[in-house]
């Protein structure tokens, strides 16, 4: 069996560190092959996304060395530019392996990026912002070809702020002749991040942190060491857990300042913060307050990925709480699971209406993607009796383990792994 088996019950207590950014470190492993040299990469998380990366950038003739948290790449013998299918397919990160491609090499070729299926994932905006810069874009045998002889800067208006997309045309600029302007930029901290690290290889990037990003092109970069900042929503994730199992626990490596968007959630949920250096201390009695509207939007408005793990915090809240998702409305379909454990979660349109209930019971429920599989475990924690997730390999895609941090909190939580995920998981 392929699960996380968990008794709810236990409160939680105790300290443990957050672990680098799954959605920073993935574009600066790719951003690593516009250099034709060393990157090096601390607080690097061991997570089963960065290993298909790492087989990605492998394939196209990286060389790679990832001990502890520290991931080396060499990127000085990349000879392919066309993305191997299969890799292609196992994760959305993928796709900003066309940038820097095309910007060292003139050309890319890849199918269609994969990833969780939360939702319509179209990469129209990458392709129309790679024309503007004087590339063509062939789509054949669903397969993408891009291919420029000289690329050159443009000014690029996003019709709806993009995450991937920006980083995308970041990526395919800081290498292109002239002046690329992105107007409606998304502004989420692993943007900044991504654009600090260009910053840090050579490259010439105005307006960081701003939707209006200026890159002026340079003609070669340099070799790099870079430590990738706490995952935010990892973080946003133990909170939550503390305040569905109840209890006192700090998370250490992170800051308040972190948690744009949803710290102010917790807390309107009944949660007690404190900040002590560079840890946050939360306390919760495990009674929830419903918060009447959340809204998912862009940085720094309530996050999408963060989504699914309130819902699930929420279903034990006093009274009736709305969330609206307005960037992926499959993750909604969480509410199908959480109801199986005695949560009454309806959902209209892109809204989902949670009625607070009393006490969830475990019972057996499906992760379908990597925040819904999290917000799960923490339904889990708070639920009487057993639960078991099925599909938790969903939830190894950003979380480096997150039995064995619960575990260390207190909580009552082990791995059921299959042979197939023994020989996959963190031991690769
Ligand atoms: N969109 C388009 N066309 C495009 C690109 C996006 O219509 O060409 C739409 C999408 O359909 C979506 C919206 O724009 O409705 C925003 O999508 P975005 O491009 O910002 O998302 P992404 O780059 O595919 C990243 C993260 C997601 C996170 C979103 C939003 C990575 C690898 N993924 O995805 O993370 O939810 O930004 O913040 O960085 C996760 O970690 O669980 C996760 C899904």
């Amino acid at each position: 069996m392929d699960g996380i088996i968990i008794k709810g019950g236990s409160k939680l207590q105790g300290e443990i560190s957050i672990q680098g950014s799954k959605n920073t470190v993935l574009p600066i492993m790719a951003a690593s092959i516009l250099n034709s040299g060393i990157t090096v990469l601390s607080n690097c998380p061991r997570i089963s996304d960065v290993w298909d990366m790492v087989d990605l950038l492998k394939d196209i003739g990286c060389v790679i060395d990832f001990e502890e948290n520290t991931l080396i790449i060499n990127s000085k013998d990349v000879y392919k530019t066309e993305i191997d299918n299969a890799l292609a397919e196992k994760i959305r990160a993928s796709v900003v392996l066309l940038g820097p491609l095309l910007a060292r090499f003139g050309h890319a070729k890849m199918s269609r990026p994969g990833g969780c299926n939360i939702g319509s994932r179209p990469i129209n905006f990458h392709l129309d912002a790679f024309k503007k810069m004087n590339a063509t874009c062939d789509e054949t045998d669903n397969k993408v070809y891009v291919k420029s002889a000289k690329l050159t800067g443009a000014s690029i208006s996003l019709a709806c702020s993009s995450v991937g997309a920006t980083e995308n045309i970041i990526l395919a600029a800081v290498l292109a002749e002239g002046i690329t302007e992105i107007h409606n930029a998304a502004t989420e901290p692993e943007v900044v991040e991504l654009c600090q690290f260009l910053v840090g290889m050579g490259s010439k990037i105005m307006g960081i942190g701003t939707d209006n990003l200026k890159i002026t092109g340079v003609k070669c970069l340099q070799d790099i060491e870079y430590r990738i900042k706490p995952d935010r929503i990892v973080m946003g994730t133990y909170l939550c857990a503390c305040m569905s199992a109840g209890g006192e626990i700090t998370l250490k490596n992170c800051s308040l300042s972190d948690g744009v968007g949803y710290i102010d959630v917790i807390c309107g949920m009944g949660a007690m913060l404190r900040c002590e250096n560079d840890s946050i201390v939360i306390k919760s009695d495990g009674r929830i307050q419903a918060m009447n509207y959340i809204q998912t939007s862009p940085y720094p408005a309530f996050p999408t990925d963060m989504q699914s793990i309130v819902m699930s915090v929420l279903s034990k809240a006093d009274g009736t709480s709305i969330i609206e998702e307005t960037i992926f409305n499959k993750r909604l379909e969480l509410a199908l699971q959480l109801n199986k454990m005695g949560a009454i979660v309806e959902v209209k349109d892109n809204r989902a209406i949670i009625t607070g209930v009393d006490y969830m019971k475990g019972t057996t429920v499906n992760a379908k993607d990597l925040r819904g599989g999290a917000a799960l475990v923490i339904a889990g924690l708070g639920a009487e009796g057993i639960t078991t997730i099925e599909d938790s390999f969903y939830i190894r895609r950003g979380y480096v383990d997150i039995c064995s941090d619960l575990k260390k909190l207190g909580a009552d939580i082990k791995w059921e792994k299959t042979n197939q995920e023994k020989e996959k998981g963190t031991q690769k």
